[in-house]
C-alpha cells in the first residue's frame, strides 16, 4: 500500500496564490506529505531537499538532501526511504542513467557515477569536474536532455543564503567527451531550472536571482543554445521577494516551477506566457518539483529548512505531492553512458600471459637495435592514466596512482590483494612510500599529503607542503626520493587536451626538518623522470617538453645540482610529437625512459649517451616504469588511455593497463623512501 500519508490533508477550492494571474479554478486538489517510515504519522524531514526524479522502473522516487549529504530513494509502494551517504560535501543532484542500475550524481563541483550496491568512498567514480580552479562552487540542478547529454549549472560561494553573482557557468556533458564539459552559458549565478520543450526545439532555464524563467532555441542534435528570451518575470507577477528553482514540464507543455522563498508551485504555460495557477504550500522555502506515481499524475514537491527557525515553519524539509491538478507529467530523460556498470569498477587484478612477438619499426635517423621480450603480462583493468608505479620491497608490493580517476592503488605481490583508494580532492600524481610507515606520501594537485589508507574521505589526508602557490592552475607531476631521503618533485603548468604551456612550473626538493619546498630548477614546463646514478653523484632530468635527458652534477649531501648538460636529444630518434615520460635505472647504471606518445620504453648507456635497447608494447601512451617484484627483475611499466578516442581505444584494448615485463636481462635497485619521522601520528 502506498504510505504517503495525507497529513495535511487540506483541500483547496479555488485558493489562488496571492497574484491576479491566477485563473479561476474549479478543481479540487490535495496536499499530503511523505511520511517518516521510522515514525508513521509524522512528515520525513530533510534540511534541503533537491533534485526530485520518478523513476518508473523502480516506481521510486529518487532526491537529494544537499546539506546532510544524502542521496535518498523513496519506494512507491512500500514507503519505505533508502539512504546513501556521500562523504565528500554536498549532494545537488540526482540523475538517472540510461539502461543502468548507476545514478548519476553531482557532489560538489564534480559529477560522479554512483552505485548502491558499493560500501564506502569506492562507490563513486568520477566523470568530471566542473569549474575548475574556483574551489568553492558547485554544481546547482543537472537533467538529461533527449539525447542523453547531462546539462549542469553551477553556483558561486554561498553564505547563509547568499550567493555570490555572477561565478557559474551552465555546461552539457556527452559520454564522448565527458571529462570536458561544454561551456553554453557564462556567466550565470545560481543555474537552476533546465526542462526541454516536449517538441525539444527549447530550452527553459533559469538563473535564480534574475528571477526569470528564460528559453532558448535548442538544437537537440548537436546541443546547441540560441535566442535568449524571457517567458515570465516573477517579480512582476506578485512574487517580488521569491526566485524561481527547479522546473519540470507537464504533458500539455506547460511548465510547473518552484518559488524558493515564495512557498508556491507555479503552473505556467509558456506560449501564453500566462500563470494558470499558483498552488500555495505551508512552508516557504521550495526548492524543486517533479511529477512521479504509477501515472505519473503526483507532483512531488521537494522543500527546505535550512538557515530557519524550526519553529517558524514545522513542515520545512518535507516531501510534498499535489495530486488532483489535472494535469500529469512525461517520463524523464536519462543520462547516456554506455557501459556505466562497468565503468572502472573491477577490484580483482589478475595477470594475463601472453606472447609478443611483434616486430619492431625503426624511425628516421638514427638506428636502434629492436629488442624483444619473451613474456608479459598486463592488468586485466585499465585505468584512465596510469602514473608513478614504485615497488615497496618490504612488503611485497606495487603502488601506482590513476591520475584523472583520482585513484591510489596497490597490489600485494603476494596474496594478489588489490585495493583502491580514491581521493575526491583532485588529480592524484604521486605515490612513494615512507620510511618505517605504512602511510605514504601522495600527491595530489599541487600539494603533498600523508595519506592513511585506513581512515575513511577526506580525513584519509594530512597536508604536508604546497608547491607553486598562487599559480593554481599547475599540478605536481613526478616525485622520486634520493639517498637521503629527501624529496624531489616537479610541477607542470596549464594542460588544455595534450598541450601544457611552456616554463610554467619548477623542479622543487622538501626535506626534513621543516618540509619547506625549495626550488632546484626554474622554469620547467612537465618535470618528469628523475633518477640518481648508482653512486649518486649524477642526477638524470627530464623535462618533457625539451624533449631531451638531461644530466646534471649532483651533490647529495647538500642537494645540489650543478652543470647541466645533454645526454640525449629526442629530436636525433623521432619526431615533435614523441616526449619523455617516467624514468627509472638498472643495476648497471643504464637508465630506461617511458616514451610518451610512441609506446617505447629505451634502456639508455648514459656515459655513452647511445640507445642501446627499446622495446614496444601494444600501446601508445607510456606513461612510466619501475623495476618490483621479489627479485627487483620485473620491468613495470605504466600506460594512459588519455583523451584517446573510441576508435583508438578499439585499436589499443590494453591502453590504460598496468604491463610487467619479464626476462629483461637486468633488473633494479631498490628505491628509496621518504624520510618523515612520526609519519604514523603525524597531526
Ligand atoms: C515546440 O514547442 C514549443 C513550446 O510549446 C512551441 O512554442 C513551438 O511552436 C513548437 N514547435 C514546433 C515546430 O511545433
Ligand atoms: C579480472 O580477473 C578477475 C579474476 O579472474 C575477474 O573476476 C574479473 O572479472 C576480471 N576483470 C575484467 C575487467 O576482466
Ligand atoms: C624503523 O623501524 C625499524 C623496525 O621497526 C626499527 O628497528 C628502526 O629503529 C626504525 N628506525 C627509525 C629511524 O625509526
Ligand atoms: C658515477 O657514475 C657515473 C654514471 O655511471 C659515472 O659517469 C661516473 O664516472 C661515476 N663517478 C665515479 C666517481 O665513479
Amino acid at each position: 500500500m502506498f504510505l504517503i500519508i495525507a497529513l495535511t490533508c487540506i483541500i483547496y477550492h479555488s485558493v489562488a496564490a496571492d497574484t491576479q494571474e491566477v485563473q479561476e479554478s474549479q478543481q479540487y486538489y490535495r496536499i499530503s506529505m511523505v511520511s517518516s517510515h521510522e515514525n508513521p504519522g509524522s512528515p520525513a524531514l530533510f534540511v534541503h531537499g533537491e533534485s526530485p526524479v520518478w523513476d518508473p522502473e523502480q516506481q521510486s522516487l529518487y532526491f537529494v538532501d544537499v546539506r546532510d549529504s544524502n542521496v535518498h530513494r523513496l519506494d512507491y509502494v512500500s514507503g519505505k526511504i533508502y539512504t546513501k551517504h556521500i562523504n565528500y560535501g554536498e549532494v545537488n543532484v540526482v540523475s538517472l542513467v540510461a539502461g543502468s542500475h548507476r545514478l548519476l550524481i553531482a557532489v560538489r563541483s564534480s559529477l560522479y557515477l554512483l552505485d548502491w550496491a558499493i560500501a564506502g568512498d569506492s562507490a563513486l567514480r568520477l566523470l568530471t569536474t566542473m569549474d575548475v580552479g574556483l574551489p568553492d562552487n558547485v554544481i546547482n540542478e543537472g537533467k538529461p536532455d533527449a539525447e542523453g547529454r547531462f546539462w549542469a549549472g553551477t553556483k558561486g560561494p554561498q553564505t547563509g543564503d547568499e550567493v555570490v553573482p555572477d561565478k557559474g557557468s551552465f555546461y552539457s556533458v556527452e559520454q564522448e567527451s565527458f571529462t570536458h564539459p561544454r561551456t553554453q552559458l557564462r556567466p550565470v549565478s545560481i543555474s537552476n531550472g533546465i526542462v526541454w520543450s516536449l517538441n525539444n526545439t527549447v530550452l527553459y532555464y533559469i538563473d535564480s536571482p534574475t528571477q526569470k524563467i528564460e528559453a532558448f532555441d535548442f538544437d537537440l542534435q548537436r546541443g546547441d543554445l540560441s535566442a535568449r528570451r524571457t517567458v515570465i518575470d516573477i517579480s512582476s507577477v506578485g512574487y517580488e521577494d521569491a526566485i524561481p528553482d527547479g522546473m519540470t514540464i507537464d504533458s500539455h507543455g506547460n511548465l510547473w516551477i518552484a518559488l524558493m522563498f515564495g512557498g508556491t508551485v507555479l503552473h505556467v504555460d509558456p506560449d501564453t506566457r500566462q500563470i494558470v495557477f499558483g498552488y500555495k504550500l505551508p512552508v516557504s522555502r521550495v526548492t524543486s518539483v517533479c511529477w512521479g506515481g504509477p501515472n505519473l499524475d503526483e507532483l512531488f514537491v521537494t522543500t527546505a529548512r535550512d538557515n530557519l527557525d524550526a519553529a517558524a515553519e514545522p513542515l520545512g524539509g518535507a516531501i510534498f505531492t499535489i495530486r488532483g491538478t489535472g494535469s500529469r507529467g512525461v517520463e524523464p530523460h536519462t543520462f547516456r553512458f554506455d557501459n556505466a556498470d562497468f565503468y572502472y569498477t573491477w577490484v580483482i587484478v589478475t595477470f594475463c600471459h601472453l606472447y609478443f612477438i611483434e616486430p619492431v619499426i625503426l624511425y628516421h635517423v638514427k638506428h636502434i637495435t629492436p629488442n624483444q621480450f619473451n613474456t608479459f603480462e598486463y592488468t586485466n583493468l585499465t585505468f584512465s592514466h596510469a602514473e608513478s608505479p614504485v615497488w615497496d620491497p618490504d612488503i611485497e608490493t606495487l603502488y601506482w596512482v590513476d591520475v584523472l580517476q583520482q585513484d591510489v592503488h596497490s597490489l600485494d605481490y603476494k596474496t594478489k590483494q588489490h585495493k583502491v583508494k580514491h581521493i575526491n580532492y583532485g588529480e592524484v600524481n604521486i605515490v612513494i612510500p615512507i620510511k618505517n610507515s605504512s602511510r605514504l606520501l601522495v600527491g595530489v594537485r599541487n600539494e603533498l599529503h600523508i595519506m592513511d589508507w585506513s581512515l575513511p574521505g577526506d580525513s584519509a589526508l594530512r597536508f604536508v607542503a604546497a608547491f607553486d602557490q598562487g599559480l593554481p592552475d599547475n599540478i605536481l607531476n613526478e616525485g622520486i626520493v634520493d639517498a637521503m631521503g629527501r624529496f624531489w618533485g616537479g610541477t607542470k603548468g596549464h594542460q588544455h587536451g595534450n598541450d601544457v604551456v611552456y616554463d610554467e612550473g619548477a623542479l622543487y626538493s622538501l626535506e626534513p626538518p621543516h618540509f619547506v619546498p625549495q626550488i632546484r630548477l626554474k622554469p620547467v614546463s612537465i618535470s618528469n623522470g628523475l633518477v640518481w646514478s648508482l653512486n649518486n653523484t649524477i642526477m638524470y632530468y627530464i623535462d618533457s617538453l625539451s624533449r631531451r635527458i638531461e644530466a646534471f652534477d649532483f651533490n647529495l649531501e647538500r642537494g645540489h645540482i650543478s652543470r647541466r648538460r645533454t645526454i640525449l636529444e629526442l629530436d636525433e630518434y623521432w619526431d615533435d610529437e614523441v616526449i619523455a615520460d617516467g624514468m627509472t635505472i638498472d643495476k648497471d647504471g643504464f637508465i630506461w625512459i617511458a616514451l610518451m606518445f610512441h609506446g617505447c620504453i629505451v634502456r639508455i648507456n648514459p656515459d655513452k649517451r647511445t640507445i642501446v635497447e627499446r622495446y614496444k608494447l601494444p600501446v601508445t601512451l607510456t606513461t612510466s616504469l619501475t623495476w618490483g617484484g621479489p627479485k627487483l627483475d620485473d620491468l613495470i611499466v605504466t600506460t594512459s588511455r588519455r583523451n584517446m578516442s573510441p576508435e583508438t581505444l578499439k585499436q589499443q584494448p590494453l591502453a590504460g593497463s598496468v604491463f610487467i615485463l619479464h626476462n629483461m636481462g637486468t633488473s633494479g635497485v631498490r628505491e628509496y623512501k621518504f624520510v618523515f619521522t612520526n609519519a604514523d601520528t603525524y597531526k
